[in-house]
């Protein structure tokens, strides 16, 4: 994302010494990422839908929209290796920052099991030879959420820019090139992913989940 489109959405990213902090002019409003807040998602964990979801532990998986990392975190503090990409540069910087600033032992070896990597997740599936028991995809959803956002969210909506079709592209080109299971984090009311084969959708109150099986068809991927 270029400099003028956030100048243009009044948002800056500042190196303060408390890290890196965003700020939108408009709604005057400040945010720092903490991994250290996400102590309570983590002790929720086994309840947590991703966790019915994914039965198994010490699975490698790749978390395609990174963003803020909370599902990653979740992912993780379940005893899986997350490979984590983001490919806004702002997003990205905020992650590194909070990578690099975290207190508590526990958050930090979760956070140990997470590779953090910038890039758009197709050109990654499209260059990696590593196997990955399970690829997780949480675009922005395109329906307008009625409870109020947590500034951290807001953030993400006013920052991120979400093409629907493009989207669907990625999954569809993902589905043909692994072997993986991919799961897809969706809002509870929204069809767009209606047209693939779906294996099983797990519904919670305000999203569902999506189970997909990759269709391998064009190159097989070794287990490294
Ligand atoms: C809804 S947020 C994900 C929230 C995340 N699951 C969490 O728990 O914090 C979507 C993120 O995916 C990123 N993203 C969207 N398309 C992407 C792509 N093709 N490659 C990499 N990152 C992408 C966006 O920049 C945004 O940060």
């Amino acid at each position: 994302m270029s400099r003028l489109l956030y100048d243009s959405l009044k948002i800056t990213l500042h190196k303060t010494s408390d890290g890196y902090q965003i700020i939108d002019h408009e709604k005057n409003m400040k945010m720092t990422l903490s991994f250290d807040d996400y102590c309570k998602i983590i002790q929720d964990n086994r309840k947590h839908q991703l966790n019915k979801i994914i039965k198994a532990n010490n699975l490698d998986i790749l978390d395609c929209t990174g963003g803020f990392a909370k599902d990653a975190a979740i992912l993780a503090s379940l005893g899986n290796n997350i490979t984590l990409i983001e490919q806004n540069p702002m997003i990205m910087s905020l992650l590194i920052d909070a990578r690099g600033k975290i207190k508590n032992d526990e958050i930090r070896s979760v956070f140990n099991r997470i590779k953090i990597k910038f890039g758009n997740c197709i050109d990654f599936i499209r260059n990696t030879n590593k196997h990955f028991d399970y690829i997780y995809f949480d675009f922005m959803f395109n329906i307008n959420k009625s409870a109020l956002p947590s500034k951290n969210e807001q953030f993400l909506r006013k920052i991120v820019k979400n093409d629907r079709n493009v989207n669907i592209n990625i999954i569809q080109e993902t589905v043909q090139r692994v072997v993986s299971k991919i799961i897809i984090k969706d809002h509870i009311s929204s069809n767009d992913y209606d047209n693939f084969d779906i294996i099983n959708t797990y519904k919670g109150k305000t999203v569902k989940y999506h189970l997909l099986e990759g269709k391998n068809g064009y190159r097989k991927i070794s287990k490294k």
